[in-house]
């Protein structure tokens, strides 16, 4: 099936906290991870107690919980200061009227301001909304008014993006900035923390309640907020475990943004949950910047993205030697398929395997991955975590043998399961529409070692540097510039970003294709939309592919872009 097969390298060092692969799979019951939990004793569920009020009372309140740097700021905050802030941040989210079950956005750059708001929404038991930076005006409005959130904490330069007039839900906006001028709707976050009392009641809350609502990309329609509850801090804590290789005196560092997934499941709440110390970076990525931080602070485990590696792949080996790498223990990534020359530059330049996991926003934690203590496939996504069931399914839910691609399905529930999409059944049964299973969207094949092998994506989503774009969103931005007529947006292979968004568009009368005219279409969705969905490319055609009923048939043009047969052109309008 692949080249590939054969390859291996052979399984790390024992550090691991699962020696054998196979036997803690079969041994493996939740239960016994259930009672790490301080709920299991007490029975009072919130995953902001746990991640840090927890290890101030088991004496732990000097050990550093985060270190934070970007190229203007360079702070640390100990458990106990992290509590502090929190306990502060809840109470002030109180005082403005926030309660269990509202919905907060926060849509800011990371700072510890960003991490503080996080789990003071969560202490009092609201749902957090991250909003990735580079969210523009009709991005950051769509997901507010579907969350109908109330409240949102942005920096002074964000918030000219947010559209107050056409969100008549949103009450209050915490401004994290200096000398915050008094408006009725705003609240200065900074001088309302510091007049705050820093001792601060938990909200505690049921293992089903809300913790969680992140948008994420479908082929058709408007981002889907996707439900997590508290639940979930079971698998985060278990793959903290099992997968990350957390110890207790690890340095993380967990390279993605909180408007992400990857940011919040392994960039607050796993780390945290196990008590270690969590690095975070702010600011653009650079090769000597990062290297710099992993020698600053000794980082151990490291998780990050093929984009990344590969950025850093194309750096060289000649920055690597200015830097002590040497605290290095564990290497993950995440966010799209980790080609075998990746994971073979890792060895050959760190001499540290490059761990590869498979998980989706959906999911809420990782699920398939390659474990220190297994051997490693290069280019293949590794094995199923403990407690959870993979298989490779047709579409009538058949398990289908090694080797065959099909449908990558896991069997339901688990525990970091999504619960809802928001305000939108249809599309949550979607993916549970074969039962007993969910259907990822994914395809894959199983080899005889039971190691799964990515192979795509059935819908049409991108996945550009590990970020899911909806094509409809881009294309939905696309046609309200003046110029554009329709549009067709596409993934187009990208040896860096693994695919750059690509956009095919038919003019409207009395404009001409033109240079200048893909660069003004580019800066419009780039200021409308955000940065990363801002096509790289664009193309102007007479006449875009359709359907009879009047779909633009991405795969259509897919096709044309890479030169492949287009296949069942039976429902094309002529
Ligand atoms: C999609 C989910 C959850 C982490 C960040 C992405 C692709 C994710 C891998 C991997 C190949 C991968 C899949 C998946 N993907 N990890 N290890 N190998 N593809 O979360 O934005 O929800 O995207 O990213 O296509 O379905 P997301």
């Amino acid at each position: 099936m692949s080249q590939l097969q054969g390859e291996i390298i052979a399984a790390g060092v024992p550090s691991s906290n699962m020696n054998s692969y196979e036997e803690a799979y079969q041994n493996f019951n939740w239960s016994d991870v259930e009672k790490q939990f301080s709920w299991h004793v007490t029975g009072r569920v919130n995953m902001a107690y746990e991640a840090i009020d927890r290890h101030v009372d088991a004496g732990k309140g000097d050990k550093p919980a985060l270190l934070f740097s970007d190229p203007a700021r360079e702070e640390s905050y100990t458990y106990e200061q992290m509590q502090e802030q929190t306990n502060r941040c809840a109470n002030v989210l109180r005082k403005y009227g926030i309660a269990k079950g509202d919905r907060v956005f926060v849509f800011m750059p990371r700072s510890p301001e960003l991490y503080i708001s996080v789990l003071g929404i969560i202490k009092v038991g609201a749902v957090v909304g991250p909003l990735f930076e580079a969210f523009m005006e009709t991005a950051v409005k769509d997901r507010l008014e579907d969350s109908g959130a109330v409240a949102l904490v942005t920096t002074p330069e964000l918030l000219p993006r947010v559209k107050r007039e056409e969100l008549p839900l949103l009450k209050t906006i915490f401004v994290v900035g200096d000398n915050v001028a008094a408006e009725p709707g705003i609240a200065d976050w900074k001088s309302e923390l510091a007049a705050a009392s820093p001792e601060a009641e938990i909200e505690w809350v049921n293992r089903e309640d809300g913790l969680i609502l992140h948008y994420t990309s479908g082929s058709t329609g408007k981002p889907k907020g996707v439900y997590h509850v508290h639940n979930a801090m079971i698998q985060h804590y278990h793959t903290g475990d099992v997968v990350l290789d957390l110890k207790e005196g690890d340095v993380y560092w967990c390279t993605a943004d909180p408007g992400w997934v990857t940011g919040t499941s392994y960039g607050i709440f796993a780390p945290w949950l196990h008590g270690v110390t969590n690095v975070v970076r702010g600011g653009r990525f650079s090769p000597a910047d990062w290297y710099r931080t992993i020698e600053k602070y000794q980082v151990t485990v490291w998780y990050s993205a093929p984009t990344a590696f590969r950025m850093l792949m194309g750096a060289g080996q000649d920055i690597i030697q200015q830097y002590d790498l040497s605290s290095l223990r564990h290497v993950l990534s995440v966010g799209e398929p980790l080609n075998p020359e990746v994971v073979r530059w890792g060895m050959k330049v760190y001499n540290r395997r490059i761990h590869d996991t498979w998980w989706m926003t959906e999911t809420g934690g990782q699920l398939i991955c390659n474990y220190a203590s297994m051997p490693i496939k290069p280019g293949s996504m590794g094995k199923p975590v403990p407690g959870i069931q993979a298989a490779i399914i047709d579409d009538n839910g058949k398990e289908l043998p090694p080797y065959r691609m099909g449908n990558l399905a896991i069997r339901t529930p688990w525990p970091s399961m999504m619960r809802l999409i928001w305000n939108n059944a249809p599309k949550y049964e979607e993916y549970f529409r074969i039962p007993g299973w969910y259907i990822s969207g994914d395809t894959a094949y199983m080899d005889e070692d039971g190691y799964f092998w990515f192979q795509g994506r059935i819908d049409d989503v991108i996945n550009s540097s590990g970020e899911r774009i909806g094509p409809f969103e881009v294309e939905s931005k696309l046609v309200e510039h003046p110029a554009v007529a329709e549009a067709g947006v596409i993934g187009k292979p990208d040896p860096v970003r693994g695919e750059i968004i690509k956009a095919f568009i038919s003019l409207r009368e009395g404009f001409t294709p033109s240079e200048e005219l893909k660069a003004e279409i580019a800066k419009f969705v780039k200021e409308g939309l955000s940065a990363h969905a801002a096509p790289r490319e664009i193309e102007f055609k007479d006449k875009l592919p359709k359907t009879r009923s009047g779909k633009i048939m991405r795969r259509v043009l897919k096709a044309w872009e890479l030169n492949l047969p287009a296949g069942d052109l039976s429902t094309i309008e002529d």
